[in-house]
């Protein structure tokens, strides 16, 4: 074939492509000219009949007239992949997408931020990387106290650790306010635990924090409690404090809910005892109040945190911590 000939293929197989009415016609094409037994692979293997001196001007003209049978090909919409798009079948059925649903840990952050929205409380945020000062120091936690030892807590250097409760977003709210203060902080804590079926080194609390210049008393976080446990677990749920010690509260308390499994009779889900712990809490110490600038003669308040794990666990009767990690599709689907 001469270059004169070679021309007049090239524009005759493209006139062919651009006149092609259906996929088959353009299949058809496609094999007529660069299938593996086509004219073009055809030239291409004859070429080594081509005087030399030819050769290079040759092979550059069939090189061009591929990539534009290509390109008309592809212009068709079919080209190389014209088998598979022949073969797309339109009757099969389409793709199925699962809905997801709300994690429980969100949903019990955002029913309590529902709950106490009710009660004037905003929510508050704080980072999870913390200092020393507001997670411990202005938290009246000396520094000789375990909770500050290097096994209990993930520190980075001599001021800067994982927080280790929502507590400090205390500090930060009293820091940048003036009483009143209404605020909860949900959030995520860190604690070098050993992770089981009921603890784990990475989880959620919610903070809360009433401070005013009017008296605030341990029985008006009792009613709040009360209120809370009421609207989360439903009708009936009875709370009870027991004393305990935090650092940052004066006097403080445990506080239990009455299981709401059992209604308090004893069963597995409170180990027989009909009471569930769930937070603690107490009246925001003097001292606090003095690390943040404010007078404690003139202001009191309360303060208490969940755990938001425990609250999901209980609520929606989850045995192991680590379900909730784990995003299981067919756990979390049951939970929706
Ligand atoms: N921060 C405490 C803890 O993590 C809980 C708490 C919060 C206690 C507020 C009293 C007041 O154990």
């Amino acid at each position: 074939m001469t270059l004169a000939e070679l021309e007049i293929a090239r524009s005759q197989s493209l006139a062919e492509i651009a006149a092609a009415g259906d996929a088959a016609a353009v299949e058809a094409l496609r094999v007529k000219y660069i299938g593996r037994n086509g004219s073009i692979p055809a030239l291409i293997k004859g070429m080594k009949d081509v005087p030399p001196a030819e050769r290079p001007a040759f092979g550059k003209a069939i090189q061009a007239w591929k990539a534009e049978v290509e390109k008309a090909l592809a212009e068709k919409g079919l080209g190389d992949k014209a088998e598979k798009a022949v073969a797309a079948d339109l009757t099969m059925p389409g793709r199925w997408f699962t809905l997801g649903a709300k994690h429980p840990l969100s949903r019990v952050i955002e029913e309590t931020a529902r709950i106490f929205g009710h009660l004037g409380f905003t929510v508050a945020d704080g980072p999870e990387l913390e200092n020393r000062f507001n997670n411990f120091t202005a938290l009246n936690t000396p520094a000789h106290h375990p909770s500050q030892d290097r096994t209990d807590t993930f520190w980075f250097n001599d001021d800067c650790l994982l927080r280790t409760q929502t507590s400090p977003v205390q500090i930060r709210t009293m820091l940048a306010n003036k009483p009143p203060i209404r605020v909860i902080c949900p959030g995520r804590t860190f604690r070098r635990d050993t992770t089981d079926a009921t603890h784990s080194a990475n989880f959620h609390q919610i903070e809360g924090l009433y401070v005013d210049t009017k008296p605030v008393s341990l029985a008006d976080l009792k009613s709040v409690l009360a209120y809370f446990a009421r609207e989360m677990m439903g009708d009936g749920v009875k709370v009870r404090f027991r004393p305990h010690f935090f650092p940052f509260t004066e006097p403080s308390v445990e506080v239990d809910f009455s299981c709401h499994v059992c209604k308090g009779k004893g069963c597995r889900v409170c180990k027989d005892s009909g009471w569930i712990e769930v937070a603690g809490a107490g009246m925001v110490d003097p001292r606090v109040f003095g690390f943040v600038g404010y007078d404690p003669k003139a202001v009191s308040g309360y303060a208490f945190g969940f755990g938001v794990e425990r609250i999901a666990m209980i609520k929606y009767g989850i045995p192991d911590i680590r379900w909730l990690y784990e995003n299981d599709i067919r756990f979390l689907s049951q939970l929706a």
